[in-house]
């Protein structure tokens, strides 16, 4: 998988050099590109951002820079007449830039371009559903917006270029800016890649996995007994039926107690007759 992250903050995915990220680069599963979207402004400022249109607190991403990057890193054909102008003659350029971006909506999507996401904390939540579906993506391209966000019209432009742009929120909180989210997004679609796991069974047993979608059981490790603390006895006893039952039961209790929202959103069919029972 090839993914590109835009930040103004690049630096901030040197991690993904560490642990088993920096294993599956080196392995060839994933290749990883973090662009400064500074590199893409003329200005002696490189500035990215500018007032809200109708007022307000903060500062708002330009769409100017961030088309000039995309374009590059989508591999379309930039909109913007020559690029022949001097590099002071910002305000003029951009007035050029943006009259020369009008576009025809486009009714399908581009399978051979890569998938473009936005962190937004005013987004759909990102979900482990979210996170399977794109760990089958051939190409990531991800956008780190920063200050009050990036203008609304770069996610609708990219869409009319048949273009496909996914907004996600990563929680109901708000961060200073798109690095953090993506690299939980990262994290939560390279480890479902083939071979990026160690042990492959881990991701199938998890919570929030599958059809039934559970909060998953608790875990212990030896000695089975700790501090005056017992595993469960049944854990200890061999049989594997009473083990999975067990387990499931837990999964159930726990999801009802902590999360009844993720019972209520469970596809009954799902359930198997011993979960009727609970
Ligand atoms: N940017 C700032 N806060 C965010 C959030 N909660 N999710 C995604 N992107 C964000």
């Amino acid at each position: 998988m090839k993914i590109d992250i835009v930040s103004v903050f690049p630096e901030y995915f040197d991690v993904l050099n560490l642990s088993l990220f920096g294993k599956a680069q080196d392995k060839g599963l994933v290749e990883v590109h973090a662009h400064n979207l500074r590199d893409w402004t003329h200005d002696v400022h490189h500035s990215v951002d500018d007032t809200p249109v109708g007022g307000g607190a903060g500062m708002v991403m330009k769409p100017v820079v961030w088309s000039e990057c995309l374009d590059d890193l989508l591999g379309l054909e930039p909109a913007v007449v020559e690029r022949t102008m001097g590099a002071d003659d910002q305000a003029d350029r951009e007035a050029e830039y943006a009259s020369a971006t009008e576009y025809a909506p486009a009714t399908t999507y581009s399978p051979n371009r890569p998938i473009l996401i936005f962190p937004n904390p005013s987004a759909p939540l990102f979900t482990q559903r979210d996170a399977t579906e794109l760990s089958r993506a051939d190409h990531l391209l991800f956008g780190c917006g920063r200050y009050e966000g990036y203008d609304a019209r770069i996610p609708e432009y990219y869409r009319a270029q048949g273009i496909d742009v996914r907004e996600y929120s990563i929680g109901d909180y708000v961060l200073n800016g798109g690095e953090v989210a993506v690299s939980v997004m990262l994290e939560a679609i390279t480890r479902l890649l083939p071979g990026f796991m160690g042990n492959p069974d881990s991701i199938v047993e998890e919570s929030y996995t599958g059809e039934g979608a559970l909060l998953e059981h608790r875990q212990y490790t030896k000695p089975a007994e700790w501090r005056g603390i017992r595993v469960p006895d049944v854990l200890l006893s061999g049989d594997h039926g009473k083990v999975d039952r067990f387990r499931r039961d837990e999964a159930l209790e726990r999801t009802a107690q902590i999360r009844p929202d993720l019972i209520a959103a469970l596809d009954c069919t799902a359930l198997n007759k011993q979960d009727r029972k609970t």
